[in-house]
């Protein structure tokens, strides 16, 4: 229909329309990007099932993700990370948390590009910080000054996450809008995988 916001064929009355995944969403970014809060309320939107894959490798192991570090070390606890993921990939379409070093990893990386749209929720700083330092169930994190350890793991994984099909920042606004935000980003991204370049 003229003037109603056709551009560049991509119809802006398509926004409104629901959203369908032909893939598992996965969602990627630091401790305290807001990946299971975000996934929830996307998988409300989207009726997918949501899944946290450290809920799964906690349910696997058959203990806490800190008791894998400490029995077991990183190097087991990536390799379990890895299988786990690689099994939820193979499952039908599902909003995906994943553990903020399971995209760093480059076998999980790759299989997350293969089989699952990746969105990085991408958080400043003080904004991690102050979603983490309430809870202390996270073995990384005690290992020295937490904000420290925060802002090396930005260093090092920022420019790995932003090898994502989707980026958004996540920031202190609610939760829900960040949503929409990721719902507008995944509908943009899923548009020109089908319009060929
Ligand atoms: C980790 C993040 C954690 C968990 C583990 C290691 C990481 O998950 O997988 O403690 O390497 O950043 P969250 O990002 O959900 O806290």
């Amino acid at each position: 229909m003229a003037g109603m916001g056709d551009i560049h064929g991509f119809n802006a009355m398509d926004a409104r329309s629901p959203l369908s995944l032909p893939r598992t969403v996965a969602l990627v970014g630091l401790m305290g990007a807001g990946k299971s809060a975000i996934g929830k309320r996307l998988a409300m939107r989207l009726g997918l099932p949501f899944v946290d894959a450290d809920d799964e490798i906690e349910r696997a192991a058959g203990c806490s993700i800190a008791e894998i570090f400490e029995k077991y070390g990183e190097a087991d606890f990536r390799a379990g990370e890895r299988r786990v993921i690689s099994r939820l990939l193979d499952e039908s379409p599902h909003v995906l948390s994943t553990g903020g070093g399971a995209y760093i990893d480059p076998e999980t990386r790759a299989l997350m590009r293969a089989k699952a749209v990746t969105v990085w929720l991408r958080a400043e700083l003080d904004v991690l910080f102050d979603r983490v330092r309430k809870r202390a169930h996270r073995p990384l994190l005690r290992n020295g000054d937490p904000k420290e350890v925060l802002a090396r793991l930005m260093t090092q994984r920022y420019p790995i996450y932003a090898e994502a099909d989707v980026v958004v920042d996540s920031t202190a606004q609610p939760a829900d809008r960040t949503t929409e935000q990721v719902i507008e980003a995944l509908r943009a991204h899923l548009q020109t995988e089908k319009t060929p370049a």
